[in-house]
């Protein structure tokens, strides 16, 4: 395997992907929203089982990219109507800025074109100052900003963004 480039993520890779995501959430979020938002959200986002199941739907598409053998970062996106969704774009911290955010939007916006969409589209807290300058820089804009009422008692403070495709 071409450690340098994403490639579709296996059902061996799920754990390590899941616990990625523990660990860049928990670096990311407490800043931005509530411990125990975290953590339904892990819970909810990162239901193993459910992951293993969208790699055999058309419809889900993650990727992966390895460092030095371990699991670097990974994306993924689905499809809804007429775009697709980027549903999850995380890096380890300790592999952030090398790139990598890059090469997982350019993987998830070739399959999206792929999938006919017009537009790629994702939700982003508007205090995600990282992750919105990544977004603008890959040529994102900005379509809304509201507040999600996601239930539990718990919202989210987003910016809507696209990147026409
Ligand atoms: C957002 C994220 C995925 C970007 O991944 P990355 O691998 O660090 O991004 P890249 O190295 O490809 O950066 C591409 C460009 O985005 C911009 N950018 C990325 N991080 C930035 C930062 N911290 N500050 C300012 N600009 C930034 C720059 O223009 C950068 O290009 P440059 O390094 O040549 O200047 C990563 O920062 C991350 O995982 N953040 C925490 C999790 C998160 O918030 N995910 C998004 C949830 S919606």
């Amino acid at each position: 395997m071409d450690e340098t480039l994403p490639h579709r993520m296996t059902p061996q890779e799920v754990d390590a992907v899941c616990a990625l995501a523990r660990l860049v959430w928990q670096a990311t979020y407490p800043a931005l929203i509530s411990q125990a938002q975290i953590d339904a959200m892990l819970a909810d986002r990162y239901a193993a089982g459910r992951m293993r199941a969208q790699l055999d739907d058309p419809d889900h598409a993650w990727w992966v990219v390895k460092r030095n053998q371990a699991t670097a970062g990974f994306v993924h996106a689905l499809r809804e109507g007429a775009y697709c969704k980027l549903d999850k774009l995380y890096v380890h911290p300790g592999y952030q800025r090398q790139g990598i955010g890059t090469l997982l939007l350019r993987a998830a916006a070739s399959w999206a074109r792929q999938q006919q969409a017009r537009c790629l589209r994702l939700q982003v807290n508007r205090g995600n100052t990282q992750a919105i300058a990544a977004y603008l820089a890959f040529g994102f804009s900005i379509i809304e900003s509201r507040v999600f009422d996601i239930g539990d008692g718990f919202v989210m403070d987003d910016h809507v963004m696209e990147f026409p495709l």
